[in-house]
């Protein structure tokens, strides 16, 4: 039985934590859908397009992911793909209330089920927001992000000013 599993979240933009969630996700299952949500209330620092394309020039190593974007509610991409599993990253204990709330709320309205994998201790304290911000405020990032990403990220913050 092949078993598929979808990976969502806003990754603006990708960090090594959650390459390292991807990465070990494909590892485990036959084929994960890296889901990014649009947004529309929220803009973010990379526009879903650029997002989209920094993911998959970061995970092109993996041959079984794939990476989407997705508007609406998570269960009803779920469906549209065929999938019934969320596999998600759990930093700490104080993700867990609101990862546990979703994954309850997911499986009630779509019936579809959540597994955690417990972040690598090495990226534990690793958010895009962090990594946003300390690049915003001239800090290092290096070794936070994908290279590519990194890069990525300086542009867009030389071109804001
Ligand atoms: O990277 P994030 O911001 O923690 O990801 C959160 C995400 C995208 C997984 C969550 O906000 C989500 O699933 N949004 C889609 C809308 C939805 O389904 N809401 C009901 C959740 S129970």
């Amino acid at each position: 039985m092949s078993v598929s599993a979808v990976c969502p979240g806003s990754f603006d933009p990708i960090t090594n934590g959650h390459l390292d969630v991807v990465e070990r996700a494909a590892a485990r299952f036959d084929h994960v859908v890296v889901a990014v949500l649009v947004n529309p209330g929220k803009a973010g620092l990379f526009p879903i397009d650029d997002r989209l394309d920094l993911i998959r020039r970061t995970v092109g190593h993996l041959d079984n992911v794939q990476v989407e974007s997705f508007e609406g509610l998570l269960v009803d991409f779920c469906r549209a793909q065929g999938i019934g599993l969320i596999c998600k990253g759990l930093r700490a204990v104080s993700d867990f209330e609101y990862e546990l709330q979703m994954a309850q709320m997911n499986q009630r309205i779509g019936d579809v089920e959540t597994v955690f994998l417990s972040t690598s201790p090495e990226w534990s304290y690793l958010s895009s927001s962090l990594v946003k911000e300390v690049a915003r405020l001239g800090g290092r990032i290096e070794g936070t992000v994908p290279p590519l990403v990194e890069q990525a990220i300086r542009a867009q913050f030389d071109r804001s000013g």
